[in-house]
């Protein structure tokens, strides 16, 4: 849907197999994080136990490429001066979809569409950069 940048080119043929094995990775990963059936709903936003897990996950799991500071590693930094042409509705199309032909991988298999928009409004605002 809502994807800018002329992105939607790339988000299109997804899924290859790089990603694939990354996924595998992180789908181990998340196994043990997500298994007591995390079921989202409108009142996520009011759950901190929740927000804390994913803020957790995003250092963690997303640190692993883009730095455990969000400042860039495999992947490029994450920090809101760094996604400054990025709309929010972008950002969550990218963690969703993943980048094709690179290390990004879709996310929307293991986060639901409510965690992947609070997690790109964290980026957005640099809520979860340390100082
Ligand atoms: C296996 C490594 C890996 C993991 C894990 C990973 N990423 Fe990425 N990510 C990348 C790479 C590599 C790119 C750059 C893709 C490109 O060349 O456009 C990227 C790009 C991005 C971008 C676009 C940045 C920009 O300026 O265009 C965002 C946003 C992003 N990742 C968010 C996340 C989030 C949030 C997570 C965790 C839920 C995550 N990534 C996990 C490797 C990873």
């Amino acid at each position: 849907m809502l994807i800018t940048h002329g992105r939607t080119q790339r988000l299109n043929g997804f899924w290859r197999e790089g990603q694939r094995r990354s996924l595998v990775c992180a789908a181990l990963l998340f196994g043990l994080v997500m298994a007591p059936g995390a079921v989202m709903g409108d009142e996520f936003e009011t759950q901190t136990a929740d927000q804390a897990r994913l803020a957790n996950l995003v250092l963690q799991d997303c640190g692993s490429c883009h730095g455990l500071t969000l400042r860039g590693g495999l992947g490029p930094p994450l920090r809101p001066e760094d996604l400054g042409g990025l709309q929010v509705e972008a950002i969550a199309a990218i963690i969703r979809e993943g980048v094709p032909d690179t290390a990004m991988p879709p996310w929307k298999p293991l986060l639901s569409p409510e965690e992947i928009h609070w997690i790109s409004r964290q980026l957005k605002s640099g809520a979860l950069v340390s100082p």
